[in-house]
Parts: C-alpha cells; structure tokens; sequence
C-alpha cells in the first residue's frame, strides 16, 4: 500500500486545475443502461471508484472504453443482458447503487447487493427502496441482495422522499426515465451532481424538470438515444484545494471552480478570513490577513455546508484563532480523522456528532492512517501547515476520489511525495 510524505514548508502559490465530479460520473455512467445507443462522457475524472464503476458496468454487458489518459467514457449498453450486480464489486463501493434504477428501468428486474456498511455509517437504503416500491416494483432482501421486479414495467408516481437522499433521487429520477407515466419526486436532493445526471438525461431525450430544487418531474419515455455529455467541475475537490493556502498560507487559483456549485460552503470561508475571487479562469483563493477565525460549522444537504467538506474544514479549524463547533448531520460516523489530527497536535473533544475544536498555534508533523476518503485528505491538508514529517499510510482511500493529489499539491510548492510500499 502506498504513502504518502508531507512536510510543512510554508505558503502554496500557483494554479490547480480541478478534475470532473467523482459523484456526478458515478451517477451518470449507470445512465448507459437507461438506452442502448452509445453515451459517452468528457471531463472524466481518473479515479479508482471510476474504474471500479466501469468493471460494474462491464460486469452487466456493457462496454465501457476509456480513451484520451481515462477522460473519456465512451460506453454502450446495446448488448447488456446481466441484471445482477455482485458483491464483490459492490461492497467497494456504496456507489454500485446507482445501477438499481437503471436495471430495473431496462430490464424490469435487478438483483443489487447491499453495499455494506462503510467507515462513515451504515448507509441503509431503504429510501431507495420505498420509492421505486411507489413506482411498483416489488424489491426483497436475501441473502445480502435486493431482488427487485417489475415485471409489468415501472409506472410513474407521487413520491415524497422522507430525507432528501442524493442516492435515492439519482435511482429514482434514472427510473423514472422510462416508467409508463410521469413521476413526481418531492424533497429530492438539490446536489449539483443531480443537476449535472438531468442536464445529460435531457440530452439524452428525457422529459424532466425541476432539478436543483425539491421537487423534480419526470416524464416516462418508450425510450432515451445516446448523448456526450461534459461531467461538471468536482465541488468537493475544488472545496478541498481551496482550504490548502487557508492553511498553509499563499494563493492558489483552482482552475475550472465554480462558486455556484459551492452553496454555504463559501460564506464559512468568508466568515472565517478567507478571500475568494472568481477569476476568468475559476476561482483564487488566499488568508485575508495571515490568520484564520475559528467559526462553528453544521453540515446539511445542498445548499447548506457539505458533509464531504467536514473534515477538510476540521483540519483548518485546529490552527484557527479560537474555538469551532462542528456538527455533522449527515453520517453517524464521520469524525474518524479527529484522533489522527489529535495525534499531530489538535485539540479536538467529539461528543456523538458533535466535534468542538480549540485552535492551536501549529500543528506538528506524525505518522497518521487514513480510514476513509475525506479523512485522507483533511491529514493532507493539516500536513502542509504542520512543522515536520507527516506520513499518511492507507492512501488507497484517497485515491477513490482525488485525482494525483501529490501533482496537484506539488504544482504549487508542497513538499509532498508518495513512496510505494516497496519504495
Ligand atoms: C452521496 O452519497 C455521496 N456519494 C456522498 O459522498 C455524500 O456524502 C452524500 O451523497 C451526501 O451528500 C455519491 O454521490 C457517490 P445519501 P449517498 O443517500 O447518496 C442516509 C464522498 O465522500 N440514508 O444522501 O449514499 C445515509 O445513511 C461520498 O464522495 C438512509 O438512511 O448519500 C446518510 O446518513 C461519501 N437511507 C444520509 O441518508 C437511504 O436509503 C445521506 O445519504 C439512503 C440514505
């Protein structure tokens, strides 16, 4: 398993270009199921829950050719004849959900395992279920797989969400696609990852409206045609980036960020002394004086403070001038990073869903684990304003979702390297 090394070395100036939406290319490559002419995406990011997606997919008969270094998805599903996802490429990744919809449109059955559990909660799915049963499929659970049938094809329905899932809405407005009627989703997520799946969705000949807001249309189509369609800027990337010089001082541009798909996000930043300015090429960001202020944080769906932004935002708040509350609404389990940034320094007290942050002058450099995606790269961030080495082993969690973070880091002055487990 590779590592990854970083020294605090002072302030990062320099641009970073911010890749495709890991969230919007999981959504969106299910979509190949939902026609049999060709889709292909641009904008890819080069992720290993990428790949892992594609192998599903391919896994179910469709072809999935990446081209141009993996930026290109160019897929088809004319000859996908396999409903049944299976588990062991489903337990990777909770993403592997998104094929549920999709399936049961196409096919009128699927057999989907559960994901599992992961590091940051249980993540049920009963939302998932309980709104494609409204559209009349008929969904078990055995052995460790959803067995779903619609044996007469899904019809469209008035559904209300009882918690805005991102997941639920994506499966649902996926199989709503192709139902026998119009569907309406009340309290859908408002993600722009949902935007961007219905922007290629329309592409592709689907008749829906409302999305970005609570309540999306959806209108059931005998059929949807191909499409090439760009995958929007990753939100979640570019918030992560943007917190590097917050921490390590500097100024950064991040190359393709978008302001819009930031909600909340931004004002917190505002609120705590970080300047950021739109720039013809994206956005630049940098420490208003030198310092950071301590703000308190509560994590809720769009447009509110992102959850994947939690503990990248944590990792600012330990050297920031007083004391931050951050709760997290979202996940049960989502402060796992609190006790590997307590080990470099921080003074961090979490009571359930609730961690209470008290800034220290600095960090200090340590070996550190990462136990999921965005508590990989939190350590990153808190590795570039600390004093010495910091190693963070386990790193096969970063690159699920950040593309090259040690190029992307280094391009703008962090002294940061990976070595490979016989390196
Ligand atoms: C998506 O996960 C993202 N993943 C997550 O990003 C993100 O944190 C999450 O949305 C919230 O914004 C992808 O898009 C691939 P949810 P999803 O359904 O769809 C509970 C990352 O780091 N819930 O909105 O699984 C669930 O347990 C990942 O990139 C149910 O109880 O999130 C959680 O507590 C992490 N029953 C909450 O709702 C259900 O049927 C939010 O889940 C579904 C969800």
């Amino acid at each position: 398993m590779d590592r990854i090394v970083v020294r605090g070395n002072g302030p990062l100036n320099g641009q970073i270009a911010i890749s495709g939406a890991k969230n919007a290319c999981l959504t969106l490559m299910p979509a190949t199921l939902l026609s049999e002419e060709p889709l292909t995406l641009t904008n890819a990011p080069r992720l290993s829950d990428i790949r892992t997606m594609a192998t599903l997919l391919q896994s179910l008969g469709a072809e999935v050719q990446t081209m141009q270094d993996g930026k290109v998805l160019a897929m088809s599903s004319h000859a996908a004849d396999t409903h049944v996802a299976d588990y062991d490429i489903v337990r990777k990744m909770r993403a592997s959900n998104l094929v549920l919809g999709p399936l049961l449109a196409r096919h009128g059955h699927a057999v989907v395992s559960l994901p599992g559990g992961c590091a940051i909660g249980a993540r049920p799915m009963d939302i998932h279920i309980a709104a494609l049963e409204e559209m009349g499929a008929e969904i078990e659970l055995k052995d460790g797989y959803l067995h779903a049938r619609a044996a007469r094809g899904l019809k469209g329905a008035d559904i209300t969400l009882r918690f805005a899932s991102v997941g639920a809405t994506e499966n649902v407005v996926m199989a709503a696609t192709l139902a026998k009627g119009t569907t309406v989703l009340r309290n859908a997520a408002r993600e722009p990852e949902i935007v961007d799946l219905v922007t290629c969705l329309r592409k592709m000949g689907a008749e829906i409206a409302g999305e970005g807001t609570d309540t999306i249309t959806i209108g059931g189509m005998d059929r949807l045609h191909g499409a090439t369609h760009p995958v929007v800027a990753d939100r979640i990337e570019t918030g992560t980036y943007m917190l590097a010089p917050a921490i390590a001082g500097g100024e950064v541009e991040l190359l393709g960020g978008r302001i819009d798909l930031l909600g909340a996000f931004c004002e917190k930043l505002d609120a705590c002394g970080i300047d950021v300015a739109e720039t013809p090429g994206g956005l630049i960001v940098k420490r208003r004086n030198g310092r950071v202020d301590a703000v308190n944080v509560v994590t809720e769906i769009f447009p509110g403070f992102p959850t994947d932004l939690q503990a990248q935002m944590m990792a600012v708040m330990c050297t920031a001038d007083g004391v931050s509350v951050l709760e997290e609404r979202i996940f049960e389990n989502r402060f796992m990073h609190a006790p590997e940034l307590v080990r470099m320094g921080a003074q961090i007290d979490v009571q359930g869903g609730t961690a209470t942050v008290t800034g220290v002058d600095r960090l200090k450099g340590a070996p550190v684990m990462a136990t999921d995606l965005r508590a990989s790269v939190s350590l990153i961030l808190a590795a570039l304003g600390a004093e010495g080495e910091t190693v963070v082993n386990r790193v096969y969690h970063l690159d699920r979702g950040y593309e090259r973070v040690e190029e992307k880091l280094g391009a703008v002055g962090a002294d940061i390297e990976r070595v490979s487990e016989d390196g």
